[in-house]
């Protein structure tokens, strides 16, 4: 699929001062997740991968309802297994690509992120929530289990004790309880969700470019191994940056006492 603006049926995408939107924009379904979707999605990701103006992303949904209320469940309820085995694979592919994108990812949590929602939320580099944000893992509800990879990256990010219980229970729980257990960064007002995720996102893309994608790449990668062999590959990521005029100009400008001018490269 190719990305044009036009194309869009299910989100909408800006680009503005380096920072990319993109809304989940179904509100009559609480924005849930059909094969559409997923692929608009994927097309605006690898757009905001390839387009050098774009520094961060911010994830949301449209409304104050709902960031992305699961999976769509009436495009799922007739699907075949192979049919969902493919939409499984889809939905984690999505999720794949938000955490391998070359920028960090802001998902600015506006409402209702349960099932798909709750797994896009957490796929997210950093996930700041409105004070009306619910959190959950419903499919035990609907016979099944989570299927855009919830059953593993929920455990690494809060532990399994509290991911099986979000899992088993089929609970939701409110922001604050979501903060409590590290699911979320921070909680804020609801019209003070979508300003102080710009705030954070001008203050990463002020930041070298470089050393900010080389950072979440060691991050991401690094938590997949053991720590000896995640320490070696932070010391050649630490080692990459001086291939880079960033870290040149990062340097200087500390000792020159000036602000560092970085231009990504
Ligand atoms: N899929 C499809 N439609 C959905 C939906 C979903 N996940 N969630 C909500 N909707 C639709 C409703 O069917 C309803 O449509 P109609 O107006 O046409 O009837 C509309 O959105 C508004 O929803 P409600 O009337 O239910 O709103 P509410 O305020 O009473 O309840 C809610 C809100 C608690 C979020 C409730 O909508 C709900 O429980 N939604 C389903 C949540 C869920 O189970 N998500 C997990 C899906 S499975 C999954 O995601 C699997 C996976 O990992 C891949």
């Amino acid at each position: 699929m190719h990305f044009s603006d036009n194309t869009l049926e299910n989100l909408l995408f800006e680009i503005q001062d380096k920072i990319a939107t993109i809304t989940f924009n179904r509100p009559k379904a609480l924005n849930a997740l059909n094969k559409q979707t997923l692929l608009e999605a994927m097309a605006c990701l690898t757009e905001c991968r390839t387009n050098e103006e774009v520094q961060v992303v911010i994830l949301t949904g449209s409304g104050i309802k709902a960031f992305v209320a699961g999976a769509d469940i009436a495009f799922m309820q007739e699907l075949s297994p192979l049919a969902a085995r493919e939409f499984a694979f889809l939905g984690q592919e999505l999720m794949n690509t938000i955490e391998r994108l070359n920028k960090p990812v802001i998902a600015a949590i506006n409402g209702f992120a349960l099932g798909g929602g709750c797994e896009l939320a957490i796929a997210c580099d950093i996930r700041l929530a409105s004070e009306n944000a619910r959190f959950g893992q419903p499919e035990v509800n609907l016979g099944v289990i989570p299927g855009f990879a919830g059953t593993q990256r929920l455990p690494r990010l809060i532990g399994k004790g509290r991911a099986s219980e979000l899992i088993f229970t089929g609970d939701m729980i409110d922001a604050q309880e979501a903060y409590r257990i590290g699911l979320v960064n921070k909680v804020v007002p609801q019209d003070q969700l979508i300003p102080i995720c710009r705030e954070m996102a001008s203050k990463i893309a002020s930041r070298g470019p470089v050393a900010v994608r080389l950072s979440k790449e060691a991050i991401n990668n690094g938590t997949e191994m053991d720590l000896a062999r995640a320490c070696i590959l932070e010391a050649d990521t630490f080692a990459l940056c001086f291939s880079s005029p960033e870290q040149k100009e990062g340097m200087r400008a500390f000792l020159e006492k000036r602000p560092a001018q970085f231009q990504g490269k």
